[in-house]
């Protein structure tokens, strides 16, 4: 395995980019020793591209709809993020699946947070699920990045117990809480000994 700068991350959002938040204040305050050198959306107004710039972080936005097909975009996508010179890339609220081209050629350095006690409730509506399931505990996983949707190995979770008094929108927020805990940990684990790792 080609040694890599781990501690260059380049982050893919859509949305609101608390996790980037997070991850951006744990390096100012000095416990994650990383660099975010590049925040990549597919949506022009993702709320996580204001905070990377008001952190001073390089940004761009590679949107599906201005590509002829799902192949040109994940093209374009894959050349944004080798512009950044990423160690680790790091997908937080990223709302695309990657190709396997991407995958292949950021593999093993491509990690995910995904809202969920994983390999419990793989893809979407996870919190939802888990109430409708009548599961205890909930939670999220950070893991590393294969062509299986959130099946690669499992670097980091968070677990809660779920209230009777929960819906969706009180579990997305005490799990959201999770994730802010969890993500910069992971990352700083991976940079600290990722030879622990099967990958
Ligand atoms: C998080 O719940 C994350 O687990 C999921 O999408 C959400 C992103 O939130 N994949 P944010 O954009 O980091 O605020």
């Amino acid at each position: 395995m080609e040694d890599k700068d781990l501690k260059r991350l380049v982050v893919l959002i859509s949305g609101e980019g608390s996790n980037l938040q997070a991850i951006l204040d744990n390096i100012a305050a000095g416990k994650l020793s990383a660099n975010v050198v590049g925040v990549i959306s597919d949506c022009a107004d993702a709320g996580g591209l204001k905070k990377a710039r008001d952190a001073g972080v390089p940004t761009a936005v590679v949107a599906e709809n201005k590509y002829a097909d799902k192949s040109q975009f994940n093209i374009a996508l894959q050349q944004q993020v080798e512009k950044y010179q990423p160690g680790l890339v790091v997908l937080a609220g990223f709302m695309k699946i990657l190709s396997v081209d991407f995958i292949q050629c950021f593999a093993p350095w491509i990690i995910n947070i995904h809202p969920s006690l994983l390999p419990k409730f793989k893809g979407l509506n996870t919190h939802r699920r888990a109430l409708a399931a009548g599961e205890q505990y909930h939670g999220a996983s950070v893991h590393f990045v294969t062509t299986e949707l959130d099946g690669g190995e499992i670097i980091e979770q968070a677990k809660i117990k779920i209230n009777a008094s929960d819906d969706e929108a009180t579990l997305r927020a005490r799990v959201l809480a999770e994730e802010h805990k969890i993500y910069w940990r992971a990352i700083q684990r991976i940079i600290n000994h990722h030879r622990e790792f099967k990958l």
